[in-house]
Parts: C-alpha cells; sequence; structure tokens
C-alpha cells in the first residue's frame, strides 16, 4: 500500500498532455510514459498531492476543431463538439487514474467542468469543499484540463496549466511541478538557435522581462504552449509558491522533482 511521508505541505504536479499523449496521433495515449510516471510519483511517497493532466491529443484536436475555446456561437454542432471533447478527456483521465491504481495510489478522479464555472475563460465559481475534504482525508484527486461553462461564452477550455496554478494557490501548496517535454524554459527556441541555454533558476522579474523572447510552435495547442504556461503560473508564484519546470518524458525527473532531489529543470521562484 501507498504510505505518506515526506513534506506535509501540498504539491501541486502538472503532467503535460505531451507527456501522457501521442501529440501528433490523436487520441493515442503515451501509455508507457503514464506507467512510468505512475510508478514514480508512487515511489515518491508525497503525503500531500495534486495531480492534473493537460489534453494532448485527446483534448486539443477535438477543441480547435470545434472551436469549443472561443465559445458557443449558437451552432449546435458546438455542443456536440463539446460533449466530444470532454468525453475524450475522461478516457484520457481514466486511463491515467488506472495507471495510479495499478501502483497502489488512493486517487480519485475530479471532473473540473463539473464544479468549476469560468468568465471569459477564466475560473470564476469553484467549489472547493469536495477537494479540501479529499485532499484532508488522504486522497490524491486527478484532475485535468477540460470543456467548462462560461458565464460569459457558454463554455471554452480551461487549461490545466491555469486549473493547476487555481488550485495551488486555493489550497497554499509549497510547489507546482509542472511535467512537461522539454528541460524547462530556454533563453531562445533550442530548436532553432543553438546558443540557447536551459535557465535553471529564475525570479518572477527576471520571467516577466523574458516573456516577449518566449516562443512556441505546437499548432494544435489551443491554450498557449510554453508562454502561456509562464503566464498562467505567475499569480502562484506572486503568492510565494514555487514552480519546477521539468522534462516528465525522461525517466526519473518528475520522481527527483517530487522527492525535492536535484534534477535539471527552471526552477521559478517569487524573488
Ligand atoms: C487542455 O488542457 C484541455 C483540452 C484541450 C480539453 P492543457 O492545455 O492543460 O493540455 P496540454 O498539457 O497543453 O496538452
Amino acid at each position: 500500500m501507498w504510505v505518506r511521508k515526506l513534506s506535509r505541505k501540498l504539491i501541486v504536479l502538472k503532467l503535460g498532455g505531451s507527456v501522457v499523449t501521442r501529440k501528433e496521433k490523436p487520441f493515442t495515449a503515451n501509455l508507457p510514459a503514464i506507467r512510468r510516471l505512475a510508478k514514480e510519483i508512487s515511489d515518491a511517497k508525497l503525503s500531500q498531492l495534486m495531480i492534473v493532466h493537460g489534453g494532448g491529443s485527446f483534448g486539443h484536436p477535438l477543441a480547435k476543431q470545434y472551436a469549443i475555446k472561443e465559445g458557443y456561437r449558437g451552432d449546435p454542432t458546438q455542443l456536440f463538439g463539446f460533449s466530444k471533447t470532454r468525453q475524450a478527456m475522461m478516457t484520457l483521465n481514466k486511463l491515467v487514474v488506472d495507471a495510479l491504481i495499478q501502483r497502489n495510489i488512493s486517487v480519485v478522479a475530479v471532473s473540473p467542468s463539473s464544479f468549476i464555472v469560468t468568465k471569459s475563460g477564466r475560473i470564476a465559481t469553484m467549489t472547493d469543499e469536495p477537494l479540501k475534504k479529499l485532499l484532508q482525508t488522504g486522497f490524491v484527486p486527478v484532475l485535468y484540463g477540460d470543456a467548462v461553462l462560461d458565464f460569459d461564452l457558454g463554455f471554452t477550455i480551461l487549461s490545466g496549466d491555469q486549473l493547476a496554478a487555481y488550485l495551488a494557490v486555493q489550497f497554499s501548496a509549497e510547489q507546482i511541478v509542472m511535467g512537461i517535454d522539454v528541460d524547462g524554459v530556454f533563453t531562445a527556441d533550442p530548436r532553432v538557435e543553438e546558443s540557447a541555454s536551459l535557465i535553471r533558476h529564475c525570479t518572477l522579474q527576471e520571467l516577466k522581462k523574458m516573456h516577449t523572447r518566449i516562443v512556441d510552435t505546437s499548432s494544435t495547442d489551443v491554450t498557449g504552449g510554453m508562454l502561456g504556461k509562464l503566464i498562467e503560473l505567475t499569480p502562484a508564484i506572486e503568492k510565494g509558491i514555487s514552480a519546477f519546470i521539468v522534462n516528465a518524458s525522461k525517466p526519473k525527473n518528475v520522481y527527483k522533482a517530487l522527492r525535492g532531489e536535484s534534477v535539471t529543470g527552471t526552477l521559478i521562484q517569487k524573488t
């Protein structure tokens, strides 16, 4: 059985869609990666943990096809698209949760759209009692980026990044660990510029100066890539919650990050 020890402070772990799915292949989960990460999470034996995963090739193509993020324009096919997007995310969530249960972790799947409503894309209302109670009882809630209802837009896409940062603030987390498919934040695009180097540590102020230089190329990502990630993390970092961006596609990185061991990545702190 999974034992709880180590820090009593909450860690919010976001697993990027590009890690848990094969981003270029629609509706294809990366099961070896999901299973490996489930083992790493189990081995880390955290006392307080919340997991949020992204949409990858389950969420983004449908969200894009039906323009879910842009909101409801009165086109009934969009309603059907909303249903399909939600269902695809629940399918992916089940695969992630199944793998965690295989590792004896007491996880509970929680659908963001059932307790969160956004306003122009930002979380506006959230019933936090069930999540709070889950954490207090010793469960590991597993959430995901989702298609949600929106007061202004009718509906939209809530990214796992916005959700992870919001939950971290709401439940006074110590750290957000962002597991993505690159080593962290670079000074330039490493695929284009040879001189690009990994930023291992930076403050919020340094991060803000870099915003204009951070690029992202993914065409199916409806929720904003690396720059979007950093912007979403900012309010949490401002509240003193550190963000650690690591490459979750590389074995042991998430384990080490969760354990507070030294690992290659970008650590962003308030000061
Ligand atoms: C997107 O969540 C969810 C949907 C498109 C339904 P994220 O924005 O967190 O997903 P990734 O991590 O970028 O794939």
